[in-house]
């Protein structure tokens, strides 16, 4: 039986780390990640903003899927660099889905609940996007290049991610452990907006195996949400965190107001009916994995 071959973008991130672990560890793939300033472990350099380079990979690899996990994703610097999160979030991903399209292979585009307000909970594949920040706004225009370049492809929208992580401050969730633990020091963490903290394996695993179903299936296409089921606020998690190590929770304090920076929308519940009926996979709890992700940046 010849491999299916996958190309993941973005392999040295919070998610795709996850998804290139997962797909590597199962025989029926041929995996390439890409990097682009931490290669190796066995990733591949490409500056995805360049065509060129991207050309090269695409023409050497021929892939069957592309998984587009890069991105600039975080909110606060996307306001201040609209220009350089537009080439990577918009145009390098028209390009990854012109290069795909000759080759007739499958994208499926990581995108975010923050293309909705979050007032009108929960949001389904039908609903109107209607990003709140500029962040959200450049993954919208990148779901729309995915999705009009070949009616083929997918847009996979994803919630607040933690996992298995190089520092604290990879991902929104985890760093908030950098003022739980120290017990002597008062913090404020928000109390406003409802989150639902989802575990970055898991989505590798409906990543891998919605890519199965999709190598036998045509009908696999268009757009899908898979999120974690917990409802939380930022200072629910950091208790949560706080209570996993036997910390006091007193230097903690709730902050009942919208969180300062780029808007945020306050819940952007996503409904993943469409993906769950099609495979179930199931969802950690924060309580049962949090200690684990953070035991070795603790002490
Ligand atoms: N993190 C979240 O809470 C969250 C929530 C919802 C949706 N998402 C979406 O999930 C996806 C993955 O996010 P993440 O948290 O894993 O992001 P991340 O940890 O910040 O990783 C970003 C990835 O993009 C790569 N990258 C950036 N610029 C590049 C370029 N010019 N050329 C090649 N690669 C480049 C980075 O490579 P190097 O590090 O090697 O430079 C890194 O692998 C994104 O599409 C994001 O929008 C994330």
């Amino acid at each position: 039986m010849s491999l299916k071959k996958v190309l993941i973008t973005g392999a040295s991130g919070l998610l795709g780390r996850a998804i290139f672990n997962e797909f590597n560890a199962n025989s029926t793939w041929k995996t390439l990640g890409l990097a682009f300033s931490r290669p190796g472990n066995h990733l591949k350099k490409v500056d995805l903003t360049n065509f060129d380079e991207v050309k090269a990979v695409f023409d050497e690899f021929k892939p069957d899927v592309v998984i587009h996990s890069a991105a600039e994703r975080r909110p606060d610097v996307v306001e201040n660099q609209t220009d350089a999160t537009k080439q990577i979030n918009v145009d390098a991903t028209k390009n990854i889905c012109i290069l795909a399209d000759d080759m007739k292979a499958w994208v499926l585009f990581i995108s975010t609940d923050y293309v909705f307000d979050g007032t009108n909970p929960p949001y389904d594949v039908n609903s109107v996007p209607n990003p709140l920040n500029k962040y959200g706004v450049s993954k919208y225009e990148g779901e729309k290049v995915a999705l009009a370049s070949s009616a083929e492809n997918s847009v996979l929208r994803v919630p607040i991610l933690y996992g298995p992580i190089e520092k604290l401050e990879e991902s929104a969730v985890t760093v908030l452990f950098t003022k739980v633990k120290v017990t002597d020091t008062k913090c404020t963490m928000s109390n406003y907006e409802r989150r639902y903290p989802t575990y970055c394996p898991d989505i590798a695993v409906v990543i891998r195996k919605l890519s199965d179903e999709r190598m036998k299936n045509p009908d696999i296409k268009g757009i899908y949400h898979w999120s974690g089921d917990e409802n939380m606020t930022k200072y629910d998690m950091a208790v949560g965190m706080a209570e996993s190590f036997d910390l006091g929770i007193e230097h903690i304090e709730a902050d009942n107001k919208s969180s300062p920076g780029a808007p945020r929308p306050y819940d952007a519940h996503l409904d993943s009916s469409r993906l769950d009926n099609v495979l179930q996979v199931p969802r950690t709890p924060f309580k049962s994995i949090i200690k684990d992700v953070l035991k070795p940046f603790y002490p």
